[in-house]
């Protein structure tokens, strides 16, 4: 990793908690994830102040291929900021940020991804999987953040994602809690 990133996501690590940031291992844990299994359109569901994206765009960039596309409806605060430290980390050609809600906002292209990161509210995780499995492939991911930490709000969540014949699920204890769907089929 470019030491101009590195001290980049430091730096933002002192305001997680502002910005309910993902932990640093699951940074990397989403980093090695993506150096190791090359999707190339990955979706991402809450980009806040850009500091997941960061972790995410610079796998993709290692792999010399591969586009993250990222959804935030906060205009005032979140949206800029992420703008902000994107545009700060060099990343800009990998990451298409898209100011909007979820899940009406996801993008028409690509038409489908290979992973997809839901860090959003944990309300309406049900509407993000229904508008993003025609959205999957055989071999797609779909990485759910706070399996742990919000083990009791996911719960009807959880309910959908285990009654989906055509995905293996993993649940994974890195950082708040993460859930790791793969479609099988
Ligand atoms: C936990 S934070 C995301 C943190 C980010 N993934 C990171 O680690 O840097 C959740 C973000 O999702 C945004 N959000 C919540 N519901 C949303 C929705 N339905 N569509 C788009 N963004 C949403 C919030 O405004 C907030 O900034």
């Amino acid at each position: 990793m470019k030491p101009q990133i590195k001290s980049l996501l430091t730096n933002l690590e002192k305001t997680a908690n502002l910005f309910w940031n993902i932990p640093p291992e699951t940074g990397l844990f989403l980093n090695q994830l993506i150096r190791d299994a090359k999707p190339e359109n990955i979706l991402e569901i809450g980009t806040s102040n850009g500091y997941s994206a960061i972790w995410i765009a610079e796998a993709l960039a290692q792999n010399k291929k591969g586009h993250l596309y990222t959804i935030e409806s906060n205009q005032k605060l979140r949206f800029p900021a992420a703008q902000k430290n994107i545009a700060a980390s060099g990343l800009s050609q990998n990451i298409t940020q898209i100011l909007g809600h979820a899940p009406g906002a996801i993008p028409k292209t690509p038409l489908k991804f290979d992973m997809i990161f839901i860090d959003a509210t944990k309300y309406e995780h049900i509407d993000y999987l229904k508008a993003i499995l025609p959205r999957t492939h055989k071999g797609s991911i779909i990485v759910t953040d706070n399996a742990i930490s919000h083990k009791k709000d996911l719960k009807p969540f959880f309910k959908k994602v285990h009654k989906l014949k055509n995905f293996e699920t993993i649940l994974l204890n890195i950082g708040s809690g993460l859930l790791v769907n793969t479609r099988i089929s």
